[in-house]
């Protein structure tokens, strides 16, 4: 499995199973133990998703040694750092860990005081070892240069909608410059890349390598050196899904995947989310 080298040298496996909607419980007990026995080193959570508790269940009977398997899970919410502290005690308590590999802020607030407060957080848990890295999620570049005003670490990573809808070209333009690796979400576009112009340009590429549309797309982010993490809870998906990263494209391929860009977005807009005060 290829890995991508975060800023600070901590290895990051390129493919991990993500978990939105992935019910607690034996559905995420399930499909956590049966990624891992196919093969899956990183899994993607969030205290949002409310299954950290099955997941880290499945981690530990597994059986697999804990420094072998990359965890990432994400700050919920925006609160006090007190507050934000219980969060992320609670999580390694469910995770059954004592450290996490990749802390994120999942979504970023209209107020960049907010954002600099809980990313003083995340840098005061990196320094006491209980994170391994840390990050930022939904962030656009404008998020970003108003968190380095105040931040003395800068994020490792930045995990945003990326999908042949929303090829986030220009964002991993700006990251690569900065040093921050590129995560995509919401790879397959909510069912979306299964239709219309994205299933007809996806098809000619996936016949040509006898593989399927989902595999070009996990093929075509891992070309990119971006970060993937489909989420399937069918076993038989879960292990097509994985096999997709033994595809290599062309660069045509690439660059005919990275046309069909069409600005799309499946999920909030992180400049428009209900979440939290708009700036003045
Ligand atoms: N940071 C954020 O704000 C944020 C937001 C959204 C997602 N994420 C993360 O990114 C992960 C992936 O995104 P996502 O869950 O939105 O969606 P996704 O991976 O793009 O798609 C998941 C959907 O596609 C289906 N699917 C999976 N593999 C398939 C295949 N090979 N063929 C056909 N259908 C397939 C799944 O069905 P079945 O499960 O029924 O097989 C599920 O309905 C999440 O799970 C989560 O970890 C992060």
């Amino acid at each position: 499995m290829n890995k991508i080298r975060l800023h600070n040298g901590i290895l990051m496996p390129q493919l991990g199973l993500g978990t939105f909607l992935v019910q607690d419980g034996n559905v995420a007990y399930e499909t956590t133990l049966h990624a891992l026995n196919v093969g899956y080193r990183h899994i993607d959570t969030a205290q949002m998703y409310q299954n950290e508790a099955s997941i880290g269940q499945a981690i530990k009977d597994s059986g697999i040694p804990r420094e072998e398997i990359f965890i990432t899970t994400k700050q919920r919410g925006h609160s006090t750092k007190k507050k934000m502290r219980e969060q992320f005690e609670s999580s390694l308590a469910k995770l059954q860990t004592s450290y996490v590999d990749l802390y994120l802020i999942h979504w970023p607030n209209h107020d960049k005081k907010i954002n600099q407060q809980t990313w003083s957080l995340f840098e005061e848990l990196y320094k006491e070892g209980k994170v391994k890295a840390i990050g930022v999620s939904n962030f656009q570049r404008h998020h970003i240069e108003d968190l380095m005003e105040t931040a003395t670490i800068k994020p490792m990573v930045n995990q945003v909608e990326l999908h042949p809808g929303l090829s986030q070209v220009p964002l991993q333009a700006y990251l690569t410059r900065e040093g921050i690796a590129l995560e995509s979400y919401g790879p397959l576009m909510k069912g979306g890349v299964f239709e219309g112009i994205w299933a007809e340009g996806l098809a000619k590429i996936a016949e040509k390598h006898q593989a399927t549309i989902a595999q070009i797309i996990i093929a075509w982010g891992l070309a990119r050196q971006i970060i993937m993490i489909p989420k399937s809870v069918t076993p038989s998906r879960i292990e097509e899904n994985f096999n997709g990263k033994d595809i290599k494209l062309s660069e045509e391929e690439i660059l005919t995947i990275n046309a069909l860009n069409r600005g799309k977005r499946v999920y909030t807009d992180p400049d428009n989310s209900p979440w939290g005060p708009y700036a003045e």
